[in-house]
């Protein structure tokens, strides 16, 4: 495994493993990996001559009252990590390697930005587009892989790269979780012990919801308000959303009908947790 830090140095290792024809596998990260984040690049290297990690703490998308500041790091677990998945390349650059002070260029998508993740942290949708279709542009043409946990920030990638025919392929990997149920974070290291047990409501409020989804409730206000009620169960939530929606478009438009994504955000003291579940509804 290789190590590289700068832009200069991805590219000619890239194009060197093109010249001999390797189909090149990417999966962005911000490092404190974990097995969420190993299972992606497990997909990568089973599909791939090369995989690439990036590693790389992305200032843009965090908002002023973020995280940045104290978001975990772990260099050497993380490069542990990275070679013990058979990842043959690891990009980590210096934030000056990516932003020079003068930077001006911003990639907004639309539409699926807008709710959810988008509506509590405006300015995070265009920090992660801009900086994925950043990283795209360096690593070039490749197959990408995205976890479904960070689902909307997914479908975000997936518009953007069709917006712009960016020569990559995106795909959506299963969540990987706890014994008990909670999804892989990085942020999960902010939660207290007692935070922590509680932490299991998200996925129980997801089979609650997928439950009645599965049985035929159509009315995302019904599936949400049951949702809440399971969250609300754990003394130390605050929920900052509960969604029902269809899955492509986040946004109920009617009577849930086909595809339907189950998202929810609660705070736990210090940590923002999100996670997700997918159901159909019943054909009638
Ligand atoms: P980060 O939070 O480090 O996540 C990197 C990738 O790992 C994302 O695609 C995320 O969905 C996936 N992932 C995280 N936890 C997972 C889990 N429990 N199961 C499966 N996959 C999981 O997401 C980002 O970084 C950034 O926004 C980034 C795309 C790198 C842009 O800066």
């Amino acid at each position: 495994m290789r190590v590289v830090n700068t832009v200069a140095d991805l590219r000619t290792a890239l194009s060197e493993a093109r010249l001999d024809g390797a189909s090149i596998g990417f999966v962005p990260t911000m490092g404190f990996l974990h097995a969420g984040h190993a299972s992606l690049m497990e997909v990568s290297v089973a599909a791939n001559a090369v995989t690439v990690v990036s590693i790389y703490v992305n200032p843009l998308q965090f908002g002023a009252h973020e995280d940045l500041a104290s978001y975990p790091t772990d260099r050497a677990g993380d490069l542990r990590t990275c070679e013990a998945a058979g990842v043959d390349l690891v990009f980590a650059p210096e934030a000056e390697e990516m932003h020079t002070a003068d930077m001006s260029t911003t990639v907004a998508v639309g539409g699926v930005s807008s709710p959810l993740e988008g509506a509590s942290r405006p300015s995070h949708f265009a920090g992660v587009a801009t900086i994925v279709a950043k990283l795209f542009s360096i690593v070039g043409p490749c197959r990408a892989y995205f976890g479904a946990k960070d689902w909307q920030q997914t479908q975000v990638v997936a518009r953007m790269t069709i917006d712009l025919s960016l020569p990559v392929e995106v795909f959506a990997c299963p969540i990987i979780r706890e014994p008990d149920g909670l999804a892989m974070s990085s942020r999960n290291i902010y939660l207290t012990t007692d935070e922590r047990a509680q932490a299991t409501v998200l996925r129980q409020a997801l089979l609650v919801g997928v439950e009645l989804v599965e049985s035929g409730e159509t009315d995302a206000t019904r599936v949400e308000s049951a949702m809440r009620d399971t969250i609300n169960t754990a003394s130390l939530a605050e929920i900052d959303y509960v969604a029902a929606v269809p899955a492509q478009t986040l946004v109920v438009d009617g009577p849930l009908d086909g595809d339907v994504r189950l998202l929810v955000a609660v705070r736990f003291g210090k940590a923002r947790l999100i996670d997700n579940a997918g159901c159909r509804t019943i054909e009638t």
